[in-house]
């Protein structure tokens, strides 16, 4: 598969550091993907794309879901982190030609994560934290979890994502996110026991 248009496009639309992260997330995607039997063509495209849209004003982020019907709860309407997503997955359809439901969820999906998660969405979920331009404190605790299973990653993940939040004290804590917790620890002590 040819990426260099797509790789074009974010090129022209981001800044140098985070085309970088793009370009880092989609590499590491597409070796999680290798490792869990994924379509590597898609999840380093969804890599390339989850932020394309992450540089827009929280202004202009309003603005865009306005003038495109995208209907926003008020968690997500006072939340500007969590907008990307959301207007990224539209921005990409509408915009470059994606037309893959799996590519367009995973972007939709990559903050907040969300219960029943595909394989994809779980990829590019886990590639964003991981990816080798990260450098957070817990990084490495986070790139072993993956490297163990796909489900053992995602609820470090969580975890570190949910604590966080909690940590800073002055944020909402997406139902998503939540509910994404629960589903995978459902998973995990339904395999424990
Ligand atoms: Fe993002
Ligand atoms: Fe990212």
């Amino acid at each position: 598969m040819d990426f260099s248009a797509y790789e074009e496009k974010i090129k022209g639309i981001l800044s140098p550091k985070r085309y970088y992260h793009s370009m880092r997330v989609a590499s590491q995607a597409r070796s999680l993907a290798q490792k869990y039997g994924a379509d590597t063509d898609k999840a380093y495209l969804a890599g390339m794309l989850h932020d394309i849209m992450k540089e827009l004003s929280f202004k202009d982020s309003i603005e865009y879901c306005d003038k495109n019907g995208i209907k926003l709860t008020f968690i997500e309407r006072n939340t500007y982190k969590i907008l990307h997503g959301i207007i990224g997955a539209d921005y990409i359809r509408q915009n470059c030609n994606i037309n893959d439901v799996d590519i367009i969820n995973s972007v939709r999906y990559h903050v907040t994560a969300r219960a029943r998660m595909s394989l994809l969405e779980k990829i590019i979920y886990l590639a964003d934290f991981t990816s080798d331009d990260r450098s957070f404190d817990g990084v490495d605790n986070l790139r072993e979890a993956v490297q163990i299973n796909i489900d053992t990653g995602m609820l470090a993940a969580l975890s570190f994502s949910v604590r966080e939040l909690l940590d800073k004290g002055d944020c909402y804590i997406h139902p998503d996110t939540l509910e994404a917790y629960n589903d995978v620890m459902k998973d995990i002590l339904r395999n424990n026991s």
